[in-house]
């Protein structure tokens, strides 16, 4: 397969962020990540070919392709579009292959649901606090499977797998991947599934599109409750992923930290309304046409914001850290209260380093607006962190040093070439 290693021999570049250069023109957003990932992984469920088109090209989507080829699938990449053919499938995905990345577990669900058992190892990835799988396992259970967790692997396994209703409730509001993986192995269940509590992120949506182009039937996807007709078998399909909105919102926002303007294309506007939202009430103009937005400044001065991460539609959690870098350049007291993952702040410290003026009261950051960043060398600690980093470089005096570039890698496909593009001055180098 082409690519599938790709960018680990660039995992340990450092990105160089000369500071203070205006960006201004367009570039082209691509394919979601968080919808390519359960999509890759949902086609295991059948023998036949599946084509998926606008798969990024990142670590994340190549480490999935990886275990899916472990698993026993045959992988063809050419540019983005990928071709998955499990004729047949192993139920086991072992430590060494999914310890990089916590959305291995998402092969658990069509795992179970095409073999009536799976054993993952606990997932690994990023370091934004406990990460639990109690939810997805529940769901599982409630199909009907049982659960076993021993030596670091989840198992589970069911002689059959009957229709059910699931509650995804959790203390943290709905569950992503949770409500991917139990849709994932409902579809081949017998009989209705409703799931209760369900996640509606456009992610979700993409997937129950592609499940249900395979012969699956969903209703409900993008609300709280999703109803699976189980069926008893899936076919191949073909289907192109949506547009990657977070990778959009963090271009509104390096448009929005230091642009004259800028267009982003191939988009889909509605995905990010909580963002545009935001930035329009900071005092950004906004512009949106039907699959391109565009940011610039407003003439006026930017103001604090007052914001609250929550499940969509309300303001992403991935956009938190790069919203902090914003707001630390904009004027007046500004604050930002993590509901969905309370621990992700990694960020600030080094944010600080660079001058801002930042300090945490619970879950909530209070952001004072500083009036300038100085570059800094800085380390990376998740994805969304270090997009966050790079943008508050973009603004900063002199050069910002961004280490640990493999997070980057993870998730942005070719972030400093698109910065490039928009006139940034950044360049990636060897450490
Ligand atoms: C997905 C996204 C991630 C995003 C997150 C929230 C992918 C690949 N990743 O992650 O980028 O930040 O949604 O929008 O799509 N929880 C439990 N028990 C569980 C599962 C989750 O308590 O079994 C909690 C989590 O700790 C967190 C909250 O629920 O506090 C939401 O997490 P969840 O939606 O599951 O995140 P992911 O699906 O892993």
């Amino acid at each position: 397969m082409q690519g599938a290693l790709g960018s680990s021999s660039r995992s340990m570049d450092k990105i160089l962020v000369h500071g203070g250069y205006p960006l201004s023109g367009s570039i082209k957003i691509s394919g979601s990540k968080n919808s390519a990932l359960p999509i890759i992984a949902a086609s295991l469920l059948t023998r036949d070919p599946c084509v998926l088109h606008r798969v990024p090209d990142l670590s994340d989507t190549n480490y999935m392709l990886q275990i899916l080829m472990h698993l026993g699938a045959e992988v063809e990449r050419a540019s983005g579009t990928v071709t998955v053919k499990a004729e047949k499938v192993e139920s086991i995905a072992p430590y060494e292959i999914v310890r990089k990345m916590r959305a291995s577990v998402c092969v658990l669900g069509p795992l179970l649901g095409r073999c009536k058992e799976a054993t993952v190892s606990l997932p690994g990835g990023c370091v934004i606090g406990d990460r639990p799988i109690d939810l997805h396992l529940k769901g599982f259970q409630s199909l009907g499977a049982a659960v076993r967790v021993e030596n670091g692997n989840v198992k589970v396994f069911a002689p059959k797998l009957t229709g059910a209703i699931v509650s995804l409730r959790g203390k943290f509001g709905p569950t992503v991947l949770g409500t991917d993986n139990v849709m994932m192995a409902a579809v081949l269940a017998e009989g209705t599934t409703v799931i209760e509590g369900a996640a509606a992120e456009p992610e979700v949506c993409d997937l129950a599109d592609f499940l249900n182009k395979m012969g699956a039937k969903i209703e409900g996807a993008g609300t709280r409750r999703i109803i699976i007709e189980g069926v008893h078998e899936l076919h191949g399909a073909e289907h192109h992923i949506i547009p990657d909105r977070i990778e959009t919102g963090t271009f509104l926002v390096a448009g929005a930290i230091c642009g004259k303007g800028i267009t982003l294309n191939r988009v889909c506007p509605g995905h990010v309304a909580s963002v545009t939202t935001a930035l329009t009430e900071a005092g950004y103009k906004v512009v949106t046409t039907e699959n391109s937005i565009s940011v610039s400044p407003n003439g006026s001065v930017p103001k604090a914001l007052e914001l609250v991460t929550e499940p969509y539609p309300g303001f992403p959690t991935d956009m938190q850290a790069q919203m902090c870098a914003l707001l630390s350049t904009t004027e007046g007291i500004s604050t930002i209260t993590e509901n969905v993952f309370p621990q992700r702040y990694m960020h600030l410290a080094e944010l600080k380093r660079m001058g801002a003026q930042v300090q945490i009261e619970g879950a909530t950051a209070i952001i004072q607006g500083v009036e300038r960043l100085y570059g800094a060398p800085v380390m990376a600690s998740d994805l969304r962190a270090s997009a966050a980093l790079v943008l508050a470089g973009l603004k900063a005096d002199g050069v910002t040093e961004v280490r640990r570039v493999y997070h980057i890698d993870r998730g942005y496909e070719h972030l400093d070439e698109k910065l490039s593009e928009l006139g940034a001055h950044i360049e990636r180098v060897k450490e």
